[in-house]
């Protein structure tokens, strides 16, 4: 049911700070340590695994992105990522010391399931982040992590995405502490924050006038960029993705650093642009490359953390996410950009929640 809300899209953007919630609370111990009972995965397994694929489609994918960074910043494991449906059809060298990851929201997903078949046959151990309990993927895993972000119903996947950052996240964090990376401080400092992010995602919830002011000025563009750095670029690809999926917009997210090797010959004058400029040390890089894409005539949208101002000087408009770590802006920064597709795919008279050749899930290949 939709709740008073005209699409099940919107219902469950405003269902993440539950999602995101449950995801974590139902993890913590008393005294506020990581408890993963799906995941078995001991400190000597952890000492053998010497590398980790990371493998999905689609949203899920762009969650692995985000989880590549979180694990090797936190668990120093090197991670390669790849889509599942390029992963099965190449030869990716993979033994017992392999660790591989299958992020999927409704764990049918043939692509991924065969990805994961073929990596279990080469004798890899299969670890999977599912949102659906009991599907293919789940079943045909040593190690599970539910996402409990609850039914999806709308094609456009929102707080799946968000709850498998948190599950990745979490399971970063857990191999770090088993591997003796982290201090305390460090621990409790990481663990603090995840908790303060549904409150945060509240506060860009309660307030979302400005985003839709800034679909409906929008919505008849026709080709979008998003460009980020770090982990950025990550939520540029999710942003991206969102918004052609609903509304039929062309839009394309890359690197900022690779606009002047290519893109930037696309950059003219009222060319939209969506620039994610949440990571401090990269923040200073981004205005530069604002400045450069705005210099050719570009409408450059900005998200930034709250309190840097100096963007506002460069960008036509910015749009504010509460302050949290770095490493944690993707589960604040993608909510902005999950609300602005979704008010330009209905200031288009898009069919919102079945959009045109999707499915929900992708069970053929
Ligand atoms: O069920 P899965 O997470 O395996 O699905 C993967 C993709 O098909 C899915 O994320 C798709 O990209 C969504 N429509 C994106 O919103």
């Amino acid at each position: 049911e939709k709740e008073g809300y005209t699409h099940f899209m919107m219902k469950e953007i405003n269902e993440q700070p539950k999602g995101v919630h449950d995801t974590l609370h139902r993890r913590l111990d008393k005294e506020g340590n990581i408890v993963l009972d799906g995941i078995k995965i001991t400190k000597e397994d952890l000492e053998k695994i010497n590398k980790i694929y990371i493998v999905a489609c689609g949203t899920a994918y762009h969650a692995g992105l985000v989880g590549k960074y979180a694990i090797e910043k936190f668990a120093k494991i090197p991670v390669e990522i790849d889509i599942a449906s390029e992963f099965r059809y190449r030869d990716p060298f993979i033994d017992e010391n392999t660790l591989f990851i299958a992020v999927s929201q409704s764990g049918e997903t043939l692509d991924t399931l065969a990805a994961l078949r073929e990596a279990k046959r080469k004798g890899a151990r299969i670890l999977s982040i599912v949102n659906v309990v009991g599907s293919s993927v789940s079943r045909e895993s040593d190690d599970v992590f539910y996402t409990w972000a609850g039914p999806e119903i709308a094609v456009a996947s929102t707080k799946a995405y968000t709850t498998q950052l948190v599950s990745m996240y979490l399971v970063a964090l857990h191999m770090a502490v088993t591997k003796g990376m982290l201090t305390d401080v460090q621990y409790k400092t990481y663990m603090e924050e995840l908790k303060a992010i549904p409150e945060k995602i509240k506060k860009i919830l309660g307030n979302t006038e400005k985003i839709q002011q800034l679909a409906d000025a929008q919505f008849n563009n026709e080709n979008v960029f998003y460009i980020g750095r770090g982990v950025d670029v990550a939520v540029a690809y999710e942003g991206s993705l969102k918004l052609k999926e609903i509304s039929y917009i062309h839009s394309e997210a890359i690197a900022a650093g690779e606009l002047k090797h290519g893109t930037i010959a696309l950059v003219e004058q009222d060319r939209l642009i969506v620039a994610l400029a949440t990571q401090d040390k990269l923040y200073d890089k981004m205005l530069s490359n604002i400045q450069e894409v705005r210099a050719r005539g570009a409408y450059v949208i900005a998200v930034a953390k709250e309190g840097n101002k100096e963007i506002e000087k460069v960008a036509d408009k910015v749009i504010y996410i509460p302050d949290t770590l770095d490493e944690l802006t993707p589960i604040l920064s993608v909510i902005p950009l999950q609300i602005f597709s979704y008010y330009i795919a209905v200031a288009r008279g898009c069919d919102v929640d079945k959009p045109k050749n999707l499915a929900k899930s992708v069970t053929v290949e």
